[in-house]
């Protein structure tokens, strides 16, 4: 069964075609990161009309790829939440009106389910259930994946997301956009130690995270440094903070295999392409034996072989929208249009 899916969330206009969830035929990229990176950071507006210039010829180009004609389209997936609200109805819109023109079920498809399904293309022998940490620009959770369906929140994040803190960060230290990326880099360059980071300590769930209170004290001592006219070692500092959101992360994942039983971890956003997480986290899974599925860097990040992947899973569970599907800017991993 081979899926058309359309992904346009964020800065990251994507089309793809998968067959059968796990191997992708095609899988078309348009990254406006060039152009949001002039103003710091992603303009919802710039990014809504760039996603519509791109999409049609983008979609051309995923069937040109994948060697097929739109008859052998058999469905139609789109993210349909959570995101950039002008951003995702681009991509909603698009997807019915293929999904219209075509005459094939409109899949509809939440974005987080479509990170964590890109372990299904990294490791097409993947078998559920298994556990799950995303961390992405805008979430960070432990999810317990019974299911291609079924899906049960372990823990999150309180306040900011592991993404959001590195860009903030980043931002600081004059990093260029998304920071993420830059911020790993330079993290490369020197080793933890010169900067201790605190570490919050949360009541309650113990499987929960905080960002926040990380955030403001690399924050913090970037303007100390600053306001004194004080040299900063920054790969020193990125090393720092790289561990402590590690540190954050890996003591909290082995606690929910823990709980759960489960003997494989899956990891996926884009903050899954960072070194230091991959790193950390490969040698204690090693450890522990667990097995370990950490998708390359390119499906870290946004794209539509993703979608297209849980898009299949989520036909197959019979679920469809109509053409009153609407997009939503926010919306839990458990719950449907
Ligand atoms: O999953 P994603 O592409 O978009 C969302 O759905 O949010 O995640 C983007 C986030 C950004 O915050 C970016 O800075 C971060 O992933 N990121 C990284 C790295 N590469 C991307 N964070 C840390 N280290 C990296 N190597
Ligand atoms: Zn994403």
């Amino acid at each position: 069964m081979k899926i058309l899916a359309v992904e346009s969330s964020c800065d990251e206009t994507a089309v793809a075609v998968v067959e059968d969830g796990r191997r992708v035929l095609s899988d078309e990229i348009a990254s406006q990161v060039a152009l949001h990176r002039l103003y710091g950071g992603v303009v919802p507006e710039i990014a809504s009309r760039k996603h519509m210039e791109a999409i049609y010829p983008l979609a051309d180009q995923a069937l040109q790829t994948a060697g097929i004609t739109r008859a052998d389209i058999d469905a139609v997936a789109v993210t349909f939440a959570p995101g950039l609200i002008g951003a995702v109805l681009v991509g909603v819109n698009f997807a019915k009106a293929a999904a219209l023109a075509l005459q094939k079920p409109l899949v509809p498809v939440h974005h987080i389910r479509g990170h964590i399904a890109a372990n299904y293309i990294a490791y097409p022998d993947l078998e559920l259930p298994f556990l799950c940490l995303v961390v992405s620009g805008s979430h960070s959770l432990l999810v317990d994946v019974v299911d291609y369906t079924t899906f049960r929140i372990l823990g999150t994040t309180r306040d900011d997301a592991a993404g959001e803190c590195f860009d903030k960060v980043a931002r600081l230290l004059d990093m260029p956009y998304p920071g993420g990326a830059a911020l790993d880099k330079a993290a490369q360059q020197s080793a933890p130690g010169k900067y201790p980071m605190p570490h919050t300590h949360l009541s309650g769930n113990p499987l929960d995270m905080s960002f926040s209170g990380l955030k403001t004290a690399a924050i913090n001592l970037i303007h100390h440094a600053q306001q004194k006219g004080e040299a900063l070692d920054v790969p020193a500092l990125c090393a720092d903070f790289s561990q402590a959101v590690s540190d954050i992360l890996l003591p909290r994942t082995l606690a929910a295999l823990e709980q759960t039983g489960r003997k494989t971890l899956a990891i996926a956003g884009g903050v899954a392409a960072n070194s230091k997480i991959r790193g950390d986290f490969l040698r204690e899974t090693e450890r522990l034996g667990v097995r370990l599925c950490l998708p390359p860097l390119s499906l870290c990040g946004d794209n539509a072989a993703m979608i297209g992947a849980q898009g299949y899973y989520e036909y197959l569970a019979g679920v469809r929208a109509g053409q009153d599907l609407n997009a939503y800017a926010t919306m839990p991993l458990d719950r449907l249009p």
